[in-house]
């Protein structure tokens, strides 16, 4: 049986995630930081059976090591890092550097962490795989409007340490995958999006599934093309 743990299962793409594979049958550890109050993926845990929802904010390292010490014997097959926020949308001259902290903390250095965390999860995978969700906005090279600091920097930041873990996590047979989700009818993506949260996880699924290791550390779209750095 194949193991998923998802980050950030309670709604939009977390909550697709989670859908999809627990169709596919996956064993799905589905962590969010508010069970009591994630109607949905409740919803979901009582038409599948191997879909388990812990509790896990993921800025708090504590409960990432409990977890990972809990599940020590358990083989994760893809570990989707997903949880993301998109901080203050304010401009120049009124940016709101504790709200900046906590994105970068959110957005970067959970990821790194549960990265670190479940590392020997991964290890023991036949072919471990850690999916990181990042966005388009973390490219330099797509960058021509400016503005949104934080979300931009955090994505950027979180492209850069992605990449150093995968030469890192190649070492144990571990890949790593950047994905841009496309810009998605959620919550933080607002109804302007460009398509729904079943197609854009159906791609990174898809990808996903034929992955292999010559293709770690890429940054691509869910439909699995490159994206600009
Ligand atoms: N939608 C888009 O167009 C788009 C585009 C590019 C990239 N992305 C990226 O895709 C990922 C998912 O985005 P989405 O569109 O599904 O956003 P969303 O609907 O706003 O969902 C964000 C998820 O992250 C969780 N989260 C935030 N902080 C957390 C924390 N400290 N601990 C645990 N969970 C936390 C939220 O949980 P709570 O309900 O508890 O807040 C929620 O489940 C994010 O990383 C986002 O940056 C999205």
């Amino acid at each position: 049986m194949q193991t998923v743990l998802i980050t950030g299962a309670n709604r939009g793409l977390g909550l697709e995630f989670c859908r999809q594979y627990a169709e596919a049958d996956w064993l799905v550890i589905a962590a969010c930081r508010e069970p009591e109050n994630a109607a949905s993926l409740t919803q979901l845990a009582t038409q599948y059976s191997k879909l388990k929802i812990i509790t896990l904010d993921v800025q708090n390292h504590q409960q990432i090591d409990a977890y990972a010490a809990e599940l020590q014997d358990t083989a994760i097959d893809v570990f989707i890092s997903n949880a993301g926020v998109y901080g203050d949308r304010h401009a120049l001259g009124e940016l709101d550097y504790a709200v900046w902290r906590d994105t970068l903390e959110t957005n970067v250095l959970s990821a790194m962490k549960l990265a670190e965390a479940f590392a020997p999860h991964l290890a023991a995978s036949k072919q471990g795989l850690f999916a990181a969700i990042s966005s388009l906005m973390g490219s330099m090279a797509d960058n021509g409007s400016g503005g949104s600091y934080l979300y931009r920097s955090s994505k950027a930041a979180l492209n850069a340490v992605m990449k150093s873990l995968s030469y890192d996590f190649a070492r144990q047979g571990t890949g790593v995958l950047i994905f841009h989700p496309g810009w998605v009818r959620t919550d933080m993506g607002g109804p302007n999006g460009l398509i729904e949260a079943d197609e854009s996880v159906a791609g990174m699924c898809h990808v996903i599934e034929n992955f292999d290791l010559a293709q770690t550390g890429r940054f691509i779209k869910y439909d699995g093309s490159a994206m600009p750095w």
